[in-house]
């Protein structure tokens, strides 16, 4: 991980700073591209995934924002009542789960805290001259975070205050978009769940991406014990009914990055060679994928065969 610096803190809204991180002797960062995010480990060894929020020309700093949750113990807690300019973190270099795709148009939904890669996104497709819109979907007016980055980016920006003007509706937000349109959103559990329930309202060649902060609720079939072959390392690991294939492999001495630990950061992923994988995640698609994310996933098949 590479130790960064807190160079400025922002008060965005009442619930919601912004943090900027650089490099203590001033080189440049890893690049990204908008709908990155990073994993920060504090000092209070807390790791958490945020998702860029600034310009990615600035090549000297990363922004984050963080949400003030208050049943939070743990990174927001500490963000929001300890951290100051000066502090050190530990952040690992940019990922991408969310990335734009081509489309003819696109259609922004951010709801909340949800605006930080949705902001990037925004700036990006202005910067391209790209057909696009962008709805904010916020409790009250004082909920709106980076009001001067959306003034700038002008009049394709709709604030809706649900405190106001009541509650949206998301059914013909996306029944309303002209065939093509991709939509990006990034908010709350509840909004992403209702959004990507809402597919068959999709002019034609639409298409819905989201960016989860929350896993996917799943049924999953009891755990049973099974069989990993590491086939770079030649390593065989049992792993036990309670027992996650990640930890299973890390006690083993199999050497598997891993952050969020709920399937949602894509940071532990491995390829399956052989063998058939049960996707517990937030990311996976097609049950069909070969990427496996051992932090909560399993197996079907009594042996895994990855290349670990
Ligand atoms: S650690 Fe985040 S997806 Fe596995």
């Amino acid at each position: 991980m590479m130790p960064l610096v807190v160079s400025e803190i922002v008060r965005e809204t009442p619930s919601i700073v912004s943090v900027r991180l650089e490099s203590p002797d001033g080189s440049p960062l890893p690049p990204w591209v908008p709908g990155a995010h990073v994993d920060v480990q504090l000092i209070t060894r807390h790791e958490r995934q945020y998702s860029l929020c600034g310009d990615p020309a600035d090549v000297a700093g990363y922004r984050i924002a963080v949400l003030r949750e208050p049943a939070s113990r743990g990174g927001s807690h500490y963000i929001h009542s300890f951290l100051r300019v000066g502090s050190r973190v530990w952040v690992r270099p940019p990922r991408n789960l969310f990335a734009l795709d081509d489309a003819s148009s696109y259609l922004l939904v951010a709801a909340g805290i949800g605006i930080t890669p949705i902001l990037a996104m925004a700036r990006h497709l202005a910067a391209e001259g790209a057909d696009w819109r962008m709805v904010y979907l916020v409790r009250r007016p004082d909920d709106v975070a980076f009001a001067a980055d959306l003034d700038a980016l002008g009049d394709r920006i709709t604030t809706h205050a649900s405190a106001e003007d009541g509650r949206l509706d998301l059914a013909r937000l996306v029944s309303d978009t002209a065939p093509g349109t991709a939509i990006y959103a990034c908010g709350p559990q509840g909004f992403i769940e209702a959004l990507s329930a809402l597919d068959d309202e999709l002019p034609s060649g639409g298409s819905i991406h989201i960016e989860r902060f929350e896993p996917k609720p799943r049924k999953n079939r009891p755990n049973e014990e099974f069989t990993v072959i590491c086939s770079r390392s030649r390593i065989t690991v049992t792993v036990p009914e309670k027992r996650s294939m990640l930890d299973a492999l890390r006690d083993s001495g199999v050497d598997v990055q891993g952050s969020c630990l709920r399937g949602i950061c894509g940071s532990c992923a491995l390829s399956v060679l052989d063998g058939q994988p049960e996707h517990r995640d937030s990311l996976t698609a097609d049950e069909e994928s070969s990427t496996i994310y051992p932090c909560v996933s399993r197996s079907i098949s009594p042996q895994l065969v990855v290349d670990a």
